[in-house]
């Protein structure tokens, strides 16, 4: 039944350039379609593609309350420039006071599983909150971001949370990106100057060297699969 839904999507958008699926989406969803964004370079094109298009799309963000200053100020500036809605989820109180108490605050450090927990309480749990009711989730995931994004497709089902994932950045190039925000004079998270490429929690993200992997510095001392669990792993 998914698999038929995303095919029919599919066909039925693939002469759509973003805008006009975006619109489609909002007009057949009505106000189920949701963006999620970490205001990293390929959120900044969306929401700037969003505001600019005053379609009922709701976007919005998960705080992990460990985030960099400078995505507290993109964020801020976003805010203002657009004057648009960004919902914030936040982690339940409890959960991190739990973990913090019985492990301390660093302990994504000393072991994957205990990177996992933090991921989970910190991101999964709140994004299973936020997607929840709605029957599209927009996101910036890129191909060319890392091996496991390179099998995506522009839509997809996903199963873990149970919604149809709509990857409208899918095949853009990180040049691409960049070339929009200029032109459009779009907000810019202040690390991407600084070697930050693909941008996290301030504790869990180094800037990257010249020909290192796009995600290499997230969860750096980690030789896994480098993803958090709101995408796939
Ligand atoms: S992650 O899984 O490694 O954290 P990444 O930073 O590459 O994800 O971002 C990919 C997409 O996941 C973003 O385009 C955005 O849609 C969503 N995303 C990631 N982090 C957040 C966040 N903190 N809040 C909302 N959406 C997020
Ligand atoms: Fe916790 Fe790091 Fe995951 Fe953020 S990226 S939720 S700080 S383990």
């Amino acid at each position: 039944m998914s698999s038929t839904i995303v095919q029919t999507l599919i066909e039925k958008t693939q002469n759509f350039s973003i805008e006009e699926t975006l619109a489609f989406l909002a007009n057949q969803y009505k106000d189920k379609v949701v963006f999620s964004t970490s205001f990293g370079q390929e959120d900044q094109v969306i929401t700037a593609l969003i505001a600019t298009s005053d379609l009922p799309i709701n976007i919005f963000t998960l705080d992990t309350g460990r985030l960099f200053q400078e995505t507290y100020d993109v964020f801020h500036k976003t805010k203002k420039k657009y004057k648009t809605r960004i919902k914030v989820y936040f982690p339940e109180a409890s959960a991190v006071e739990n973990l913090l108490n019985e492990k301390g605050p660093n302990s994504f450090y000393e072991s994957v599983d205990n990177r996992k927990e933090c991921c989970f309480i910190r991101k999964v749990a709140p994004l299973t909150k936020a997607l929840k009711g709605n029957s599209v989730w927009i996101t910036g995931l890129r191909a060319e971001q890392s091996e496991n994004r390179n099998d995506l497709h522009l839509f997809e089902y996903d199963s873990k949370f149970e919604i149809i994932k709509f990857n409208p950045l899918l095949k853009w190039t990180l040049k691409e990106v960049e070339d929009y925000l200029e032109k459009n004079n779009v907000p810019q998270n202040a690390l991407h100057k600084q070697g930050f490429v693909s941008i996290g929690c301030a504790p869990c993200t180094r800037a990257i060297s010249e020909g290192e992997d796009i995600r290499a510095g997230r969860w750096w001392w980690e030789s896994s699969h480098k993803e958090c669990g709101l995408h796939g792993k």
